[in-house]
């Protein structure tokens, strides 16, 4: 399915996530490490590392697409699963890491059963984020941890400017010629509009039941992480 050119909502929205991933799967990883300039393996370091919680516990990765999250999540000794709504991803995926495929809204999870929870570039793609933190407060133990990383605007006008050329247009260009899919690569920097500010996105998850919600910027404000902990 063709990204719409206004930003659809709820189920209409859903549908056309999952369909737009499937398309896109095949060069999803390549294109990852140019769009980020091969800085999202350190990015995900700084999330595995920011859940603070002992190797061997039991992780999710949410939205996980392809498993790179999980991947490292298990090199680093943790038992990490994976679960995501597109069967393309899921199918183009690179890790030995048990992947579900679930709507992470509706989690096929007990209650307070994991210690962490891990999500990468994805919160602008669900159709309800206070949906999306209370599912998280409810499989979390008490205690345990969430980090999810997602794009963010710089603050600083000349990073901001930089940028703006970057992801609003040469990685749209980009994308669409080594993916074949320019629809899906015009919507990415424009989905980032469905990201609440960053006082908003911590009272989203402060309201769901996390206390120490943090956020942290990478690449001069280009990458958020987001942190909390369970009440
Ligand atoms: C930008 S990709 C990120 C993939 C991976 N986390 C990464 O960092 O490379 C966004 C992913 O979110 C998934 N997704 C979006 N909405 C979802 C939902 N409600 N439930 C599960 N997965 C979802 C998509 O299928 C896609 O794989």
């Amino acid at each position: 399915m063709t990204p719409p050119t206004t930003l659809p909502e709820g189920e209409t929205k859903r549908v056309m996530i999952e369909s737009m991933f499937d398309s896109i799967a095949p060069t999803y990883d390549r294109l990852n490490r140019v769009i980020s300039l091969g800085l999202d393996r350190g990015w995900r370091r700084k999330t595995i590392a920011a859940l603070e919680l002992d190797p061997a516990a039991h992780v999710i990765d949410l939205a996980c697409g392809t498993g790179d999250l999980c991947e490292d999540l298990a090199r680093a000794g943790f038992r990490a699963f994976g679960f995501d709504i597109s069967a393309g991803m899921l199918a183009a995926r690179h890790t030995i890491a048990p992947l579900v495929r679930a709507d992470v809204l509706v989690l096929p999870l007990a209650d307070g059963s994991v210690a962490g929870v891990t999500c990468g570039f994805a919160l602008r793609n669900f159709t309800d984020l206070s949906v999306f933190f209370a599912e998280c407060a409810r499989v979390l133990r008490p205690d345990g941890r969430f980090a999810m990383l997602d794009a963010a605007e710089p603050e600083q006008p000349l990073m901001r400017m930089g940028h703006h050329v970057w992801f609003r247009r040469v990685v749209p260009w980009l994308g669409g010629r080594l993916s074949g899919a320019p629809a899906a690569y015009r919507y990415l920097p424009a989905s980032t509009a469905y990201l609440p500010p960053p006082a908003e996105l911590i009272q989203l998850a402060t309201r769901a039941g996390f206390r120490r919600v943090e956020r942290r910027t990478f690449m001069g404000g280009a990458v958020q992480l987001i942190t909390g902990t369970r009440s």
